[in-house]
């Protein structure tokens, strides 16, 4: 596959995924303790660096998941959400302290809609305000993350401003949020380029991105700014989130893995674990993934146009980009529909165990487009029944 590029020559992009707390802000998606643990235990096993376990000061069930999963969960950093307020802070160290690598989020919004509606301060004010809840996270723990909401939406000169503040007050990562999935991907690694050339100090931090995918665009943006130096990618599995979700893991991870040609950059996940975490996280939220979703959705790697089919069985490069092993899957699936050509249909017959001569196979096939006119998925069971038919009146 394309995957050519040594490994070495990579620079590595960390994975923060934030599916126990983005993603379950969505409607609906609310997951029980259990639940959540056995998300991030799966997250750790496949090499995910940092899990946003949830938002301590949001409620008790999100206190005791956080904690719980500080306590149980090893290998990743631990990360917990707060707002820029002491009490906020102070619950979400509560919860985290007892995690190998815990790490302080907080956040703010700083765009001008943000400033007037949301918070009701000035420039100056939410200026004290990072300088002062940065510093308080700082004094708990020595690993902070700090966030300026709707920072796409947020005046540039302003935005250096708070994020110089935040570094100074002791940020060690500086994240820039889409918060509501507005940028688009030249204006996505615009900003980062910006921020990195105008911010004191800001060669010392990680930069990150979070994006959201309002317009479609949250794995474009994402993949930008990581071209422009952002060296975290904040993300959720299936891209569940609020509204029309995050950045999804699996488009990432797997975007990176196969064109590291032109992006040369890796990250630390198996991807053989997306497909059973795709699942589990399908499965616990109660949102299915969609058939044609990137990756991980049930049409990701199968095939029914005869054209493609025919491809496949020739050699599977010809119609697939990537592997299904490399996803967890174990094979490509050739379904049989009405756009099915001879070879695939007699491939399958085979691999059922089926060795028809040439005039049986013929009158099998014809019957085979019938139904499939009739039926939108022909099964492993219409066929058999369809052989087995031919036979018998082959041999009245
Ligand atoms: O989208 C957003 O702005 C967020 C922040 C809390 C980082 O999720
Ligand atoms: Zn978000």
């Amino acid at each position: 596959m394309t995957d050519t590029t040594p490994a070495p020559q990579r620079e590595r992009v960390k994975i923060f995924d934030t599916t126990l707390r983005d993603g379950e802000q969505s409607p609906g998606a609310s997951m029980t303790l259990d639940e959540k643990l056995r998300i991030a235990h799966l997250l750790a096993e496949m090499g995910v660096d940092i899990i946003e376990a949830g938002f301590p000061i949001a409620s008790e069930g999100d206190f005791e998941a956080v904690s719980r999963i500080a306590d149980q969960v090893r290998g990743a950093v631990i990360c917990g959400l707060a707002r820029a307020s002491k009490k906020d802070i102070d619950r979400a160290w509560a919860a985290l302290e007892r995690a190998d690598k815990p790490r302080i989020h907080t956040f703010i919004g700083t765009s001008p809609l943000h400033r007037a509606h949301q918070l009701n301060m000035d420039k100056a004010q939410v200026l004290d305000r990072i300088h002062d809840t940065v510093t308080h996270a700082r004094a708990l723990c020595e690993n902070v993350q700090w966030s300026p909401m709707d920072a796409t939406r947020t005046e540039h000169d302003y935005l250096v401003e708070t994020v110089n503040v935040a570094i100074a007050a002791g940020a060690t990562t500086i994240n820039i949020p889409d918060t509501v999935g507005y940028t688009a991907p030249r204006e996505s690694a615009q900003l980062i380029a910006m921020l990195r050339e105008k911010c004191t100090g800001v060669d010392g931090v990680t930069l990150a991105t979070h994006c959201h995918n309002d317009l479609g665009m949250a794995t474009a943006n994402a993949l930008a700014a990581v071209e422009a130096g952002a060296r975290q990618i904040e993300c959720t599995i299936n891209g569940l989130g609020e509204r029309a979700g995050n950045t999804a893991l699996e488009e990432v991870v797997m975007a990176l893995k196969v064109r590291g040609d032109i992006m040369p950059f890796a990250t630390g996940v198996d991807t053989t674990r997306i497909m059973a975490a795709s699942r589990l996280v399908a499965a616990v939220s109660g949102f299915a993934v969609q058939f044609n979703k990137a990756i991980v959705g049930k049409n990701a790697f199968a095939h029914e146009s005869g054209i493609h089919q025919d491809g496949m069985l020739k050699n599977a490069e010809t119609f697939e980009i990537m592997r299904p092993e490399d996803v967890g899957l174990t094979e490509s699936n050739l379904v049989m529909g009405k756009h099915s050509g001879r070879h695939a249909f007699r491939t399958k017959l085979k691999e059922m165990g089926y060795e028809l001569g040439e005039n049986a196979l013929e009158d099998a096939f014809v019957r085979f487009k019938a139904l499939a006119d009739r039926k939108k998925e022909v099964f492993a069971d219409d066929l058999r029944a369809l052989v087995d038919d031919a036979e018998t009146s082959l041999s009245n």
